[in-house]
């Protein structure tokens, strides 16, 4: 019998190992001059985005293009193209310039594309990953019982918790929804959580209007009477109160709510008692930091981003939890497809998620090269940072808002003036990026140590350019 012939591989999707060799150098050596030149450049994009937006206009994808001009015009761009995480002075959001062993993770990820869905497909990621979950469960103070899954972000972590607050509530919710309950569900955060919280609240299908905003303190933490009084006026007035969220390091000033407090009034009430530590939830790897953590440990679950303060790649999220059987009771599901349909392992039948990326190498790899010990001396590099931006600032005039033992700083002017006109001075500037925020009704520069890397003269570069940009 001749051998059938079959249509050769598309040579542009499936290139040759000699063609894959020679690409894969040429672009390790054109990212390292890229990332170069970003370290030393601005900040923020530069690019004339009209003109790029006459540029893929005229993109049909009808002729194939060399892969090799595609990457070099690809690098360009994004060397000018976004505001630069990778640049020592972005002061920014929770966006770290990414760690090297996450980086290597992605390779790995990538090249392999294991599916994450079943402990059949990919035994030994899955394992690793479920291994993973319970030494950051131990290292948070959970028992052995934890559990969980990686994420691809807090959001997705937070909006896991909810839809596990809500199974727990009430036998019926599986199968009714909201309609089950005898009332409208409400569950609880301070004022200055993270806002994603509406879009959770959205998603879950129990309404925005189920989120209650409580009060803060004056100093960014919620206010245990204000969240004891909410709930009471909630349950007189026929709501039914399902959850309590904690934050552990605000967005917007690094603050950590009450956790003990919140902790009693959430076993009082019967609430899941949840803690959004996407951020601050990083200070587990500090033996400094930790004890700022304490009560974390009576959350019925977790979320901690290592794409945030652990300096992975994105994302890199975690929801850990104590209460396992809930959680596979909110995402059970049954197919006959599936290689392996084990309850409480198969990550597929534990979580949002269908297929799935090997997240969790991210920090695997990153925790293995450095240990506690290392991700620890990170988090503290970067509280000093701020320590010192705070004290230079101070010594130029100008008020810190906020009181942080974290790594964020909010700071006023020295003279009263439109913050939000000299944060967008200092971001033109493109010498250094800091963000605008509202910090107890005020109006603040909020600056944060995100990048491993930022040196002395980062520093003194950021403060010029505030100088400058002060009225
Ligand atoms: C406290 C907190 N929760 C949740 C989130 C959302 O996380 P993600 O952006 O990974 O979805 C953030 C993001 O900054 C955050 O600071």
């Amino acid at each position: 019998m001749p051998e059938p012939s079959l249509p050769a591989p598309v040579a542009a999707l499936f290139p040759s190992a000699a063609e894959r060799e020679r690409l894969d150098g040429w672009l390790s050596g054109a990212l390292l001059g890229a990332l170069g030149r970003v370290r030393a450049g601005p900040v923020t994009p530069t690019l004339d985005m009209a003109r790029f937006a006459e540029e893929l206009a005229a993109m049909d994808f009808d002729a194939p293009r060399p892969l090799e001009r595609l990457l070099e015009w690809t690098l360009e761009r994004m060397e000018h193209g976004i505001v630069q995480m990778t640049n020592p002075r972005y002061f920014g959001l929770f966006n770290p310039g990414a760690n090297f062993p996450s980086q290597c993770a992605d390779r790995i990820a990538s090249a392999f594309n294991p599916q994450l869905a079943s402990s059949a497909s990919s035994p030994v990621p899955v394992a690793l990953e479920s291994h993973l979950i319970r030494v950051v469960g131990r290292r948070a103070g959970f028992g052995a019982e934890a559990t969980g899954h990686f994420a691809t972000g807090g959001s997705e972590a937070n909006y896991t918790a909810l839809v596990c607050a809500l199974t727990a509530a009430h036998p019926r919710f599986a199968q009714e929804g909201a309609r089950a309950f005898p009332g409208p569900p409400a569950f609880y955060t301070s004022r200055e959580c993270h806002i994603a919280w509406l879009k959770v609240a959205h998603q879950a299908g129990i309404g925005r209007g189920a989120l209650r905003l409580i009060a803060t303190d004056g100093t960014g933490r919620m206010d245990p009477q204000a969240l004891a009084e909410a709930i009471c006026a909630d349950r007189a007035a026929g709501a039914v109160p399902i959850m309590l969220v904690a934050t552990a390091g605000t967005t917007g000033a690094g603050m950590i709510d009450p956790l003990e407090a919140c902790a009693e009034i959430a076993r009082r009430e019967a609430l899941w008692y949840h803690v959004d530590a996407a951020w601050g939830g990083a200070a587990i790897a500090s033996e400094r930091l930790r004890g700022l953590l304490a009560g974390i440990e009576r959350a019925d679950s977790v979320t901690i981003d290592a794409h945030k303060w652990l300096a992975t790649t994105m994302g890199c999220a975690m929801y850990v939890t104590v209460r396992g059987s809930i959680l596979s009771q909110a995402f059970h599901a049954s197919t006959s497809f599936m290689p392996s349909s084990f309850a409480g392992i198969d990550p597929y039948l534990n979580s949002v998620q269908w297929s799935r990326r090997f997240l969790g190498l991210r920090l695997f790899l990153s925790l293995g090269a450095a240990g506690w010990g290392g991700l620890g001396a990170h988090l503290e590099r970067s509280v000093a940072v701020i320590a010192h931006v705070r004290e230079r600032l101070t010594a130029l005039g100008w008020t810190a808002a906020n009181d942080s033992q974290l790594a964020v700083l909010d700071v006023l002017p020295p003279r009263p003036c439109d913050v939000r006109a000299l944060v967008r001075r200092v971001v033109e500037s493109g010498r250094a990026w800091v963000a605008p925020a509202t910090f107890e009704g005020r109006d603040v520069v909020r600056i944060c140590a995100t990048h491993g890397e930022t040196s002395q003269s980062d520093i003194e570069e950021l403060l010029a350019a505030l100088s400058a940009a002060a009225c």
